[in-house]
């Protein structure tokens, strides 16, 4: 296909202002697919994307559409609009030529919208604004428009208002799109080489692999080489999505498509990653490959210990899908064999457990999540901490840097204050602030990492009354004055519960985690003390009083058979008992102290 005749387009937009209601419209518009094929949500695979109404991964469709006679192909990209993925975002993004702008004519730019738009902007690609669901009551076209205008300089006028629901404005979209987005430009005689923005595992086919040609041009049987690994592959099969797989003779420069080598881990086809020939190889990578990176932390544990060999071959399985997804061995004094597990954040995170307890039937215990420290001793060795009963403890430690994010919260003007004070009590830096209309406010702050992940979305939601968006990036990190904090039942650390955590907020953890334990730990034979500890200073302290329990005493007089029946059932208790030292815990305790309330 020649360049001229293509265009490559992704839909940049908020969570829920209808990129594929829009993008399944699209693909109805231009034939691709039938009215009666249509099952909602085209591109949405996954179920569980589906369930959720989130897209994890990207794809890429091929559409037909003709202006003035002449007979174009317009490539859609699908973006993930979750913060987790942004990496995947920008890769999508780099593929393309231009972006859809796409806002909720109901609810006006986003905090997501406006992440996604810097990334477009950052790339270079052309922005058509579109106001979507135009068909709502409670639309206000002209405010909005005149919003979006604003924000990327241009005439309110220029703003198209279409309806994914109706159809309306569709088609005059998809003439826009092939008026105003350039097509791709390369040399088609330089050693061929593409973009690997999306991979994906399928057990029938092995991992498939979605490509931009940027140069030069794949074809089938032809041997091709990954650049950042040097690792060669054969070209099984190469071809258009449109919006099944077609196989075609190959792709040329500017085009879009899909490749399949036989290969069966997602990690041998990385994201960002560059094709190239192995015969003619290029000399240099299209650039801005970055391994992705987990920011979050969780130990995961099987409720039951005998899982553990299946909760191994689960992870190993979501692996080939997951070039996110990282995970080791561990073991904890208080949850058994368990897995500490990388995520890019809590999405990731709930996404990944939600699967592996829904496809892989399993039982979980999750510790709570953490973000990775960095750690420098007075002797200048250097630690990076995933798992806070490994912080290192003692006056050893010289400096502590935890990951810093850049934040940007969009809201009405009415709640700035709530938003400020909220944000004051994570440690966040007000970096700025700007009107987006009379009243509306983006607020940008830098913030650590640790005090967004866990339930500042929530907060900001209460505070806010569900009208604050949040988007935020990572941002390199900082040093600041964190320490361990230990929770001990009769002198043991219990290791499930230690967390890093700002001096000034270490008191407050463990006062909350020593009160939670009281309420949930039995009693024993022996008073229990709980206490909450820096080092070997204690800083919080609960007791748990001794009783004497005797079980027997309640069927005194009774026949023999209910006696042994209540010893029987005691040793089944017990069996769920974790022992911590000599206290005597159910498992129960830990999951429900685990949990996040
Ligand atoms: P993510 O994939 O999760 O980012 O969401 P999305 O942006 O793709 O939104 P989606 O297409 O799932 O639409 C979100 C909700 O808005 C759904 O309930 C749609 O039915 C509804 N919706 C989408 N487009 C329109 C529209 O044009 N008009 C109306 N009235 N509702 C719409």
């Amino acid at each position: 296909t020649a360049p001229e005749i293509l265009r490559n387009f992704c839909i940049i937009a908020h969570i829920d202002h209808g990129k594929s209601t829009l993008a399944d419209r699209m693909l109805q518009a231009t034939g691709v697919v039938q009215p009666r094929d249509m099952k909602a949500q085209y591109l949405d695979r996954m179920d569980i994307e589906r369930e959720r109404g989130i897209t994890i991964k990207s794809q890429a469709v091929r559409m037909p559409w003709e202006v003035d006679g002449t007979a174009y192909a317009l490539n859609m990209i699908d973006t993930p609009g979750h913060v987790d993925f942004t990496y995947e975002v920008s890769r999508s993004l780099a593929a393309c030529e231009g972006a859809l702008l796409l806002v909720d004519a109901a609810q006006g730019i986003e905090a997501q919208t406006l992440a996604n738009l810097y990334l477009a902007m950052e790339n270079d690609l052309t922005i058509i604004p579109v106001l979507n669901k135009i068909d709502l009551p409670a639309a206000q076209p002209e405010k909005y428009a005149a919003e979006l205008a604003n924000l990327i300089g241009g005439d309110p006028e220029d703003v198209l208002l279409v309806s994914g629901k109706t159809g309306v404005g569709v088609e005059a979209l998809l003439d826009r799109i092939v008026a105003e987005i350039p097509s791709p430009v390369g040399v088609a005689d330089a050693p061929a080489r593409a973009m690997i923005f999306d991979s994906v595992y399928d057990s029938y086919r092995g991992v498939v692999t979605y490509v931009r040609v940027v140069d030069g041009a794949l074809t089938p049987r032809q041997r091709i080489q990954m650049m950042s690994t040097r690792a060669s592959h054969e070209l099984l099969e190469i071809g258009v999505i449109s919006p099944e797989p077609n196989p075609t003779k190959g792709l040329g420069v500017g085009e879009v498509g899909y490749l399949i080598t036989g290969v069966k881990d997602v990690r041998q086809s990385k994201v960002g990653d560059t094709v190239t020939d192995l015969a003619k190889p290029a000399t240099e990578s299209l650039g801005g490959y970055e391994d992705p990176k987990p920011m979050v932390f969780s130990g995961l544990y099987p409720l039951d210990g005998s899982d553990y060999p299946d909760l191994r071959d689960a992870l190993d399985k979501l692996k080939l899908n997951d070039a996110a997804l990282v995970y080791e061995p561990e073991t904890s004094a208080a949850l058994g064999f368990g897995f500490r597990c990388g995520f890019l954040g809590l999405l990731h995170l709930e996404i990944t457990r939600d699967r592996l307890e829904r496809e892989f039937n399993l039982d979980l215990i999750s510790t709570a999540p953490n973000v990775v420290y960095d750690v420098t001793m007075e002797d200048g060795s250097e630690a990076v901490v995933t798992n806070p009963s490994e912080f290192p403890t003692g006056g050893k430690v010289a400096e502590v840097r935890e990951p810093m994010v850049a934040a940007t919260i969009l809201a009405p003007s009415d709640y700035v204050g709530a938003i400020m004070e909220l944000c004051q009590a994570r440690r966040g830096q007000l970096k700025g602030m700007d009107y987006l209309s009379e009243d509306r406010v983006e607020l940008r702050y830098r913030l650590p990492l640790a005090e967004i992940v866990f339930d500042f979305f929530d907060q900001l939601k209460s505070k806010t009354r569900g009208y604050a968006s949040l988007d935020w990036k990572a941002e390199g990190e900082e040093a600041a004055d964190l320490v361990k904090v230990d929770i001990l039942l009769q002198g043991e650390q219990v290791d499930a519960f230690s967390a890093i955590t700002h001096r000034d907020k270490a008191y407050a953890y463990g006062v909350m985690m020593t009160g939670k334990l009281r309420e949930l730990i039995p009693r024993q034979q022996f008073e229990v003390p709980i206490q909450a500890a820096i080092g070997s200073r204690i800083i919080a302290r609960e007791n748990i009083r001794a009783i004497r329990k005797d079980v027997l005493a309640k069927c005194y007089g009774g026949d023999i058979t209910r006696k042994r029946k209540l010893l029987e059932k005691q040793k089944e208790g017990k069996k769920r008992m974790k022992m911590v030292g000599r206290v005597e815990v159910p498992q129960e305790a830990f999951i429900a102290a685990l949990s996040s309330d």
